[in-house]
């Protein structure tokens, strides 16, 4: 039995989540703590980078204690250290990054320096247990909206499409502030589009014309068309339906993820899709690609909110699939990189 801690700080929450790696290969979850510094980006409408890392150092210890007791653990018990090493916010990377360290020096047990994408897709393992070879994954989140092809999770992921601009969650930041819905705009959206009428304007499907790249995303134009949609409305001394225009837009943005993930599963002839990342939280993407999976005949998994949005019990369950799979662990000089690739599952 090995004990693995994982922390994460590539953003705004620090994650601190711990599992339990039985010898059967099974991972049960047995602490899943956060602090998030939202609120403290709230009034600047988006994340703060050194605002983020300040935070990150005040509650990194406090949390992995928290974490510690809530499994009703010691320190001591740890078997390994988890890490998010990249992709990410270099300062607040470089907080996670340097605990990790020191908890794996002092207690005399491995650090392996990890993915943070490969992590999302981890998370799914928590929820509906090991996933089959191949798996089709749609990250959505506020940094990033990619299609990988997951063979292995300990190290065979391979990007298929990505976006060319904005990530899926950065549009719903961004239409959010347009339409005068708080920041974070993902939750705020989808509960006023749950009272408007998705088809009341036509907004535009990026990349979706037959000569345009199939499996990647573009939601810079999606954002724009909202912006002037209103801008125009508002010219012309009309109120704006909000709910309208946020059933609309985010109509739009399910249409193009789950048409593309569907189509990538089944030209690669994928039997298996997971949505992660904090934009899988979504009502109306889960809805469609419910649809839209069960009639291509593709199993869908969705992990519970909690473990879709950033934490560190993700950055654990990926560590014990790499404690599982005989990964080497990482040097102690293990550095951070904010643009790693999604190919590099662990360092
Ligand atoms: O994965 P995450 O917590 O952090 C990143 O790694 O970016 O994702 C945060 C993003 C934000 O852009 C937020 O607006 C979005 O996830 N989000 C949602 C929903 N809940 C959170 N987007 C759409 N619908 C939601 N219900
Ligand atoms: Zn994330």
């Amino acid at each position: 039995m090995t004990i693995i801690l994982g922390i994460e700080s590539s953003c705004d929450e620090t994650g601190v989540g711990i599992v339990r790696l039985g010898p059967d290969g099974a991972v049960d979850l047995l602490a899943d703590e956060v602090a998030s510094s939202v609120e403290q980006h709230v009034r600047f409408g988006g994340v703060v980078p050194e605002v983020a890392s300040r935070a990150h150092l005040e509650a990194m210890v406090p949390t992995v204690r928290r974490a510690v007791e809530v499994a009703g653990l010691t320190l001591s018990d740890v078997d390994a250290i988890a890490v998010t090493c990249g992709p990410g916010l270099a300062g607040a990377l470089l907080v996670g990054v340097s605990a990790a360290k020191a908890y794996a020096l002092s207690l005399g047990v491995p650090l392996y320096g990890v993915n943070h994408l490969a992590g999302h897709v981890a998370a799914d393992t928590l929820e509906h247990g090991a996933l089959p070879s191949p798996t089709l994954a749609l990250l959505v989140s506020g940094g990033h909206s990619q299609l990988l092809r997951v063979d292995d999770l300990a190290g065979g992921i391979t990007e298929i499409g990505s976006t060319i601009d904005d990530a899926a969650g950065e549009a719903y930041d961004k239409v959010a502030r347009v339409i005068g819905l708080p920041y974070p705009g993902g939750p705020p959206i989808d509960k006023a589009a749950q009272r408007g009428n998705c088809s009341a304007i036509a907004f535009p499907r990026g990349l979706t014309g037959p000569r345009d790249a199939k499996y990647d995303f573009s939601f810079s134009g999606l954002k724009t068309a909202v912006a002037r949609w209103v801008e125009a409305r508002e010219r012309d001394g009309g109120e704006v339906p909000i709910d309208d225009v946020a059933a609309s837009f985010q109509e739009a943005v399910a249409d193009v993820l789950t048409a593309k993930a569907v189509r990538a599963a089944t030209d690669l002839g994928i039997g298996t899709m997971v949505i992660s990342g904090g934009v899988a939280a979504n009502s109306r993407i889960k809805q469609l690609a419910a649809e839209r999976c069960a009639a291509a005949g593709i199993t869908l998994r969705v992990p519970r909110p909690r473990l879709c949005t950033d934490n560190g019990a993700m950055i654990a369950a990926l560590g014990a699939h790499l404690v599982a799979a005989g990964v080497k662990p990482s040097a102690l000089d293990l550095t951070t990189d904010p643009a790693l690739p999604v190919a590099t599952t662990s360092v």
